[in-house]
């Protein structure tokens, strides 16, 4: 694990905060119980291709899922639905190097997050179910 980018991602989360604008947003987890992660996605029309604009998180989870998720938030920026949800989590932390295996769950806390805004944006576009409503 790459101790100085944690370290780094800890002192100076990108991407922190609710999103008011957001097309979609995941949450998985609990705040009642200590840790969850919520991720908010705005898309944008690029070259035809609708992509990730940005994407905010929240996290009452451990330091490790918020470096976790200042992350992700960058890296699925410009990236198509279907590229963010073939990430993975180790993916998705690439800069911090391998997470310790105490710390697995913290990255696949993002993971899900992430692939619960991605999948509540395409149930919109469907008409399957409501669109989710961030509750903060
Ligand atoms: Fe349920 Fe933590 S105990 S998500
Ligand atoms: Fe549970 Fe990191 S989010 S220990």
């Amino acid at each position: 694990m790459n101790e100085d980018a944690l370290q780094q991602a800890i002192a100076n989360p990108q991407n922190l905060g609710e999103m008011k604008d957001a097309d979609a947003v995941g949450t998985v987890g609990s705040p009642d119980c200590g840790d969850m992660v919520r991720m908010w996605i705005k898309y944008k029309e690029k070259d035809g291709k609708k992509v990730i604009d940005k994407a905010s998180f929240q996290s009452f989870g451990c330091q490790t899922a918020i470096a976790v998720a200042s992350m992700a938030t960058q890296l699925i920026k410009g990236k198509t639905r279907e590229e963010a949800l073939d990430m993975s989590a180790s993916e998705l932390s690439a800069p911090l190097g391998p997470l310790p295996p105490m710390k697995i769950h913290c990255g696949q806390m993002v993971e899900g997050a992430l692939k619960a805004a991605l999948d509540a944006e395409n149930a919109e576009r469907s008409g399957v179910t409501a669109p989710v409503k961030p509750e903060v």
